[in-house]
């Protein structure tokens, strides 16, 4: 397990839409645990695979809520219920944060790493984070959707 570098600002990785996994193989596991290292050691809640120059729909979640770390493998949301709008931040943009609006509620499909597939319905930060993360795989950043003022600190 390493951590890898996470890329920020305007790369361009960050704005396109990442590939589907087509097979759980070594390589991929070496990127999740990767990811998990990474995210752990920026202190993120989140990290999505193109974050760290990887096109592919994976993402990875920990927020520290006792639920541990979890792994989304070509993931699709559905079911978006109601809004709730919060303070985010991403570790591609440094220093940036800003209100935007989320689902209240939604459930993710996706695919472990044995590759079986699993639902979870989310609300509150969990449905934040996995919207947020959701939209790194189609090239979408938190900034596009600040309502209101963008702070930069
Ligand atoms: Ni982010």
């Amino acid at each position: 397990m390493a951590c890898r570098t996470i890329v920020t600002g305007g790369d361009e990785t960050l704005r396109k839409t990442a590939r589907p996994v087509e097979k759980i193989d070594e390589r991929l596991l070496t990127l999740l645990d990767d990811m998990a290292d990474t995210m752990y050691e920026a202190d993120g809640i989140g990290l999505a695979a193109p974050q760290v120059g990887v096109l592919k729909r994976v993402f990875v979640v920990d927020l520290n809520d006792g639920r541990g770390l979890i792994e989304f493998i070509n993931p699709v949301i559905t079911n978006r219920q109601g809004i709730q709008i919060g303070e985010e931040g991403c570790l591609s943009c440094p220093g940036a944060s800003g209100a935007v609006e989320r689902p209240a509620s939604l459930d993710i499909e996706a695919t472990d790493r044995e590759g079986n597939t699993f639902t979870i319905h989310a609300d509150g930060l969990m449905a934040v984070c996995v919207s947020h993360e959701n939209d790194h795989l189609d090239g979408v950043l938190f900034i596009d959707k600040i309502e209101g003022e963008l702070t930069r600190s």
